[in-house]
């Protein structure tokens, strides 16, 4: 967000007299003197000062996108390895919960937020929220295999242990191994499921975005707030 927009969150000072603080010198972004308000700073990882002492926002709710890498658990007690919210570096990092949890080896777009009905909109399939996987294939598919599949995604599929069907959904295949896979709804190992009812094996799956949201920007392990448009598209 924009330095000036930051420390009317942060401090109580109106907007003008924010703008005599920045003038002054008196506010520092990891230790650099800003004077620009529009400056913009990343509210988690800058260490933003006025006149020497640390500034926060009052930790209202929170709204983060997390880019999960590989080997971290969705889940707040962790069998086997770290915990997704370890790589989060805010105050009251427990507090946080996670909307569409990702399996232990599966990367990508991760929403975190301390907001029950937000994460419950991002997740419940009536919302339809599109969620965007990248997977790739134990087994080619052959164009024929590729076809059906893709009719039968699009009309929806009876999964194993499941009473409805899947989400009409959309399939397409950038080769015989690779494909993107359009979900808007996150039932257990979904895409995974999916892909066994084919007959087959996702070895690598990737989520590339929720909504809008996508990780432009972010490498693997990094995060960042959501911004106030990016949270009303839900
Ligand atoms: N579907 C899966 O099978 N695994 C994930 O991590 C996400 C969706």
């Amino acid at each position: 967000m924009r330095l000036d927009k930051f420390l009317s969150k942060a401090t109580e000072l109106s907007r003008s007299d924010a703008k005599k603080v920045l003038h002054r010198g008196e506010i520092s972004v990891n230790d650099e003197i800003i004077k620009d308000g529009g400056r913009h700073v990343d509210e988690i990882n800058d260490e933003i000062e006025w006149a020497g002492e640390p500034l926060t926002v009052a930790t209202g709710n929170r709204y983060i996108l997390l880019y999960k890498p590989e080997g971290f658990e969705c889940t707040l007690r962790p069998k086997e390895y770290p915990i997704v919210t370890e790589l989060i570096d805010v105050p009251e990092w427990n507090s946080l919960r996670i909307a569409g949890r990702l399996d232990v080896d599966t990367t990508g777009a991760l929403i975190l937020s301390d907001d029950g009905g937000f994460l419950h909109r991002v997740t419940s399939p009536k919302h339809h929220v599109a969620k965007i996987y990248e997977l790739t294939l134990a087994d080619p598919m052959t164009d024929e295999q590729q076809a059906t599949a893709i009719k039968e995604i699009a009309k929806g599929i009876l999964l194993e242990g499941e009473y409805e069907k899947t989400r009409p959904a959309e399939l397409s295949f950038s080769d015989e191994t690779h494909a993107t896979l359009v979900l808007t709804e996150g039932k257990y190992h979904q895409v995974k499921r999916m892909m066994a009812y084919f007959g087959n094996k996702v070895v690598e799956l990737h989520r590339a975005s929720i909504g809008t949201i996508t990780l432009d920007g972010l490498e693997k392990g990094e995060c960042r707030f959501l911004s106030d448009k990016e949270i009303e598209q839900f």
